[in-house]
């Protein structure tokens, strides 16, 4: 009886559930294929009497609606299948994960010198990379004859003229002369930044390289402060024990100057290639700032005295990481840069 066959196969398409792609097709194929199972009911419907097909000819309908509703539905929320982009793939698996970028060696250590001087009460100050005389030079007691000012080591800009000569700085004490002429004292501040100087680019040498100035204003300062300040800063960067010595120098801009050396960080002391077995490794020019330097910033050198000192932030870098070639901290080679990731954050 073709009722019996419909009610039969209503309880297995209501039955049916899969989420298989193949399965689905068969299921397709059995009932709904041009020689599936609905087009044999339909084929033999058409030999039943007249009256049956009355009732029967509704309930035949339903059933066809019923197993095409049920295909729709299972294709819809059919999983992706074989033939598309994540074949073979395990969705549940991490997904790759975000490569950090990291920060720039001389960032780091720009960065932890600013913090060791911050604990001490100084503020960061920046000034310009293009300067005039003024400020890179005659303001900072430099002769007029003085072989820095020579076109060896300055990039000039504009050489001579009514108003001057204008330059790339050649050094950040420039920063200082800012600073005192825009201010009264006390002055407590470091100023980092870029300088240039016209030299031939080498593993030891470079065109630009970066300074920290540090500068400290105020009455009665003195040269036992300097010497304090930066023994502490020296404790704090290279750690405790970090031997220093004070040779006497020459800058235009301090009197006395001195150069200060620390105790090789690599040998300790014992003597190595870095500090040529001497022990010693120069990382810094320092000095009282000469009392014309305050007054050419309007300050009175009678009431106030001050002290300064300059570093290269390169050679702290090359103490402190190694590195021996300074034109690595500017070539942009990822493969060098990435390796200071967790040295200092
Ligand atoms: N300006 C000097 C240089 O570029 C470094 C320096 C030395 C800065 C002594 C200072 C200082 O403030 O007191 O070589």
């Amino acid at each position: 009886m073709l009722q019996d066959q419909i009610t039969q196969y209503t309880q297995e398409i209501n039955a049916f559930s899969t989420e298989n792609a193949e399965e689905l097709e068969q299921f397709r194929i059995r009932f709904l294929g041009t020689k599936g199972i609905i087009k044999d009911i339909f084929d033999e419907f058409k030999a039943v009497s007249p009256e049956e097909k009355r009732t029967l000819g509704k309930v035949l309908n339903e059933f066809k609606q019923l197993a095409e509703a049920k295909y729709l539905s299972l294709k819809a929320n059919e999983p992706v299948t074989g033939d598309q982009k994540t074949a073979g793939m395990d969705l549940t698996l991490p997904g790759n994960g975000i490569e950090l970028g990291a920060r720039h060696p001389l960032a780091l250590v720009r960065r932890e010198i600013v913090d060791i001087f911050n604990k001490l009460g100084f503020i960061v100050a920046e000034g310009p990379e293009i300067e005039d005389d003024w400020h890179n030079f005659s303001a900072l007691n430099f002769p007029e004859e003085h072989p820095a000012r020579d076109m060896q080591d300055t990039f000039f800009i504009r050489k001579g003229g009514e108003s001057g000569d204008i330059a790339l700085r050649t050094h950040t004490s420039s920063v200082q002369v800012r600073m005192m002429e825009a201010g009264k004292p006390p002055f407590r501040a470091l100023m980092p930044g870029r300088v240039y100087r016209n030299e031939a680019i080498s593993a030891r040498a470079h065109c630009f390289f970066h300074q920290v100035e540090g500068l400290y204003v105020d009455e009665n300062v003195s040269f036992a402060d300097l010497k304090q300040t930066l023994f502490y800063f020296v404790q704090e960067l290279y750690g405790e024990g970090t031997k220093v010595r004070f040779r006497p120098s020459y800058f235009p801009f301090t009197e006395p100057s001195a150069e200060m050396d620390i105790s090789c960080t690599i040998c300790k002391g014992a003597g190595c290639q870095l500090c040529k077995y001497s022990g010693w490794v120069e990382i810094l020019g320092c000095g009282m700032v000469d009392p014309n330097v305050l007054e050419n910033c309007g300050i009175d050198s009678k009431k106030y005295s001050g002290f300064a000192f300059g570093m290269g932030i390169e050679r702290i870098a090359n103490l402190k990481f190694e590195i021996r070639d300074l034109r690595l901290f500017s070539e942009n080679d990822a493969r060098f840069l990435k390796q200071f990731k967790t040295s200092l954050i």
